[in-house]
């Protein structure tokens, strides 16, 4: 699989990771900024030897169309995700979109169009679908074995102070970014809607930027979702913390059984409880993982290398991502307009809520 990279910075050692761990040919790089690739290189696995003979490219057009590769993945800031997306896949490239997906559901529709009109493979990176413990949440559901739902829940308690926000100024903006929900909290918020139904017809939301006053997007925000299905959930998502990631949970209740999944990233399984089999002990299951982002990368490139092999749509599709992104954009525009919310959403984007916090 002939693979390149566009945006070389924090997140990005989990994708080149991933691609070596595939056994992908690492074809050629993007970054604005060359320090950066020799710092992601150097946060790799790759031998140093190996990552010399990478190509490397400022403008990542240039490369796609010079190089050719089979697939890349974009790991730029939030805002130049829809962008550069569009640009891939309408040269025929299949794509792998960091979260979000786009600012704007707009951009979110247009990704999805392109896709559906090319037949390129793109997927949204929310590798916590891969979680070892969500995946056993996500078999039980599929057997059946919850019965019918009552509700969800996922909690994420993390914590993020002013100098990871001064670690590159798109962080914290309404444009580029989005707050607590929008960039920390939105993989939960993907398992949350993914395990209770995906049919979201309703959003109650409350956001706050309580302690970091020098972004302009929340640092906290709660909602209620309520489902097609009947089901409600609950999201509490937060940088607040302090000093500590605490954790992030995410729990099923059905009228057969429950699951609460824990850990920093829910990698871990808390309580498991199913009256078709009682004695079944998952309980205190963990997986180990180096950071909050999990272990999930090398298998969404896995799929999505199968994907393009088999011809199949990928595990986590373009319509996923735009299911995440459509969620925490009505979780804002209940909050700004303290009011219910009733989807679909229309044309809302982030840019929307731009002085929210400052009025
Ligand atoms: N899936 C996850 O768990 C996860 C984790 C962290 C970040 N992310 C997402 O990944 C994305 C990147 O986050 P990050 O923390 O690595 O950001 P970052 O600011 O550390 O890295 C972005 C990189 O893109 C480069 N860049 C900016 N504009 C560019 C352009 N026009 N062309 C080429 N390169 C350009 C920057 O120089 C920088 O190296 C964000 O969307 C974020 O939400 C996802």
């Amino acid at each position: 699989m002939k693979y390149a990279l566009i945006g070389c910075g924090r997140v990005s050692p989990s994708h080149v990771n991933a691609a070596v761990n595939n056994g992908f040919e690492i074809a050629a790089v993007c970054d604005i900024r060359d320090g950066n690739i020799d710092e992601m290189f150097a946060r790799s696995v790759m031998p140093a030897e190996e990552a010399a003979k990478v190509r490397r490219f400022v403008d990542y057009r240039e490369m796609v169309r010079e190089v050719r590769p089979e697939l890349v993945s974009i790991a730029l800031p939030s805002g130049l995700h829809a962008e550069a997306a569009l640009f891939v896949i309408n040269e025929g490239v299949n794509v792998i979109i960091e979260k979000p997906i786009a600012m704007s559901m707009a951009d979110a529709d247009a990704i999805v169009e392109a896709a559906d009109r090319t037949g390129v493979v793109v997927s949204a990176c929310h590798q916590n679908r891969f979680n070892k413990a969500v995946q056993e949440m996500r078999t039980a559901l599929e057997k059946g074995r919850f019965g019918r739902l009552s509700h969800g829940a996922v909690t994420v308690r993390w914590s993020r102070d002013r100098s990871y926000y001064e670690q590159a100024d798109w962080r914290g903006k309404w444009a580029s970014d989005g707050g607590a929900l929008m960039n920390q909290c939105i993989h939960g918020i993907d398992l949350l809607r993914w395990m209770c139904g995906d049919e979201l017809v309703r959003v109650c939301g409350a956001t706050r930027r309580a302690f970091h006053d020098y972004i302009q997007a929340e640092d906290a925000g709660l909602a209620v979702l309520e489902f097609a299905n009947g089901t409600i959930a609950t999201v509490e998502g937060t940088v607040n913390v302090a000093q500590v990631d605490l954790e992030e949970h995410l729990s099923l209740f059905g009228e057969k059984g429950f699951v609460k999944l824990g850990g920093v990233s829910a990698n871990d399984i808390d309580s498991w409880h199913f009256t078709d089999a009682p004695e079944e002990a998952k309980d205190g299951f963990h997986e180990i993982t180096r950071n909050v982002y999990g272990n999930g990368h090398a298998s969404l490139f896995k799929d999505v290398a199968g994907a393009i092999a088999e011809g199949r749509a990928p595990y986590v599709d373009a319509r996923a991502g735009r299911r995440a992104l459509e969620t925490v954009l009505a979780i804002y525009q209940s909050s700004f307009t303290g009011q219910p919310v009733t989807l679909p959403l229309g044309d809302v984007s982030s840019k929307d809520f731009e002085g929210f916090f400052d009025r």
